[in-house]
């Protein structure tokens, strides 16, 4: 009896905790980004398709995981980075009306070594337009200086010219997800676009903290969905004793960790503070699993194999495509015109 009392004390103090915490931070920014869970389940088979090889069923939607969640999606645009060994596209999902771009993680020979070489990125690059935002030049260079995004600034202004203002959702595992951020970060700095909504998956810090600070100004609507222990959240390393030096994660991280129960083991989804560097969640503890980082919401999130920049493509879809000298192709169609949900009128989506 005393015990239950006490139980329901307690739950009424966490009660209490809560609601006057989300009134306290609904003052500060009227932006909060609202965490979806089903919206993080739909997302991530995204990020898992664009690692697959076959470029035909990529293209056709047809691959063994362009199906369940995502069913139905209309690829507009499939860029294969040959000479940089990366992947995304553009399409349409007419069930969030929204486009959807997604970009691939890294297919180095080994993730080990694309993990231990993240230790040392230095921030080295200053962010265009933003005084004292540093950034590391390989993350930056992989959007901003590859074929990725000539192909997916012009995807998008294909999809504007039919759907209008239509709603933008990025993702990306990853290194996919540093990229899917910059590519968010693009579209809103350079290319007016409004609506537009990143969630990642496992992604490394990509700049500093002024950086992260003009990020999350002008992407308020960010989740970097981190997976229990997964090394890569962690990378390159946070040092808080050196705020002007470090890289520093914008927000706003969703933690996942498990709870056990006796036998029963529930996973918990923390959203996490506005600082980007919660030290109450995934930075609560060490950061020391690759296989962590390559399953999240039971979903595979690497290619069906390592070292593999290789490419499958069927003859008959090389009409859709055009090369450039080095090799890098874009396969490219018009989307027949999905009939989006009545209330997303061409230009209505933002008031
Ligand atoms: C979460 O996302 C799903 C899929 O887009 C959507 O159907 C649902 O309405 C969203 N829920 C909330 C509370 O916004
Ligand atoms: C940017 O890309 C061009 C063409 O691929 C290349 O010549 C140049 O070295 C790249 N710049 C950097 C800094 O990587």
């Amino acid at each position: 009896m005393e015990r239950r009392r006490w139980l329901k004390v307690a739950i009424l103090i966490c009660l209490f905790a809560v609601s006057s915490g989300r009134e306290l931070k609904a003052k500060h920014t009227d932006h909060i980004p609202i965490y979806n869970h089903t919206l993080a389940t739909i997302l991530v088979e995204y990020a898992s398709a664009v690692y697959m090889s076959d470029l035909t069923e990529l293209f056709t939607w047809t691959c063994s995981r362009c199906d369940d969640l995502t069913e139905g999606f209309e690829i507009i645009e499939l860029i294969v980075d040959i000479q940089h060994c990366l992947q995304g596209f553009v399409g349409v999902a007419k069930d969030l009306n929204a486009v959807v771009i997604a970009f691939r993680g890294t297919q180095e020979h080994s993730i080990q070594n694309w993990i231990e070489d993240l230790f040392w990125k230095q921030l080295d690059l200053s962010y265009p337009g933003m005084p004292d935002a540093m950034v590391h030049h390989g993350f930056y260079y992989a959007y901003h200086n590859t074929t990725i995004r000539p192909g997916v600034i012009n995807a998008v202004k294909r999809a504007r010219e039919l759907y209008g203002d239509i709603k933008i959702m990025l993702t990306g595992h990853s290194m996919g997800g540093a990229m899917a951020s910059l590519c968010a970060l693009d579209l809103k700095v350079n290319h007016e676009a409004q609506d537009v909504q990143v969630l990642t998956f496992g992604q490394p810090r990509i700049g500093n903290a002024v950086f992260a600070s003009y990020y999350s100004q002008l992407v308020p609507n960010t989740i970097r969905v981190v997976n229990e222990h997964d090394i890569v959240a962690h990378l390159p390393p946070y040092y808080p004793r050196f705020p002007q030096k470090t890289y520093h994660h914008f927000p706003r991280e969703v933690w996942l960790y498990n709870v056990e129960l006796g036998s029963l083991v529930y996973v918990v989804e923390k959203v996490c503070d506005s600082s980007g560097e919660d030290p109450d969640c995934s930075r609560s503890v060490t950061g020391n699993s690759i296989s962590d980082h390559l399953v999240y919401f039971g979903i595979e999130l690497m290619g069906e194999t390592w070292r593999s920049c290789r490419i499958v493509m069927n003859p008959n879809i090389e009409k859709y495509g055009r090369t450039d000298l080095n090799g890098n192709f874009i396969l490219s169609k018009d989307p027949a015109i999905l009939k989006l949900n009545s209330h997303s009128n061409v230009g209505s989506n933002f008031v």
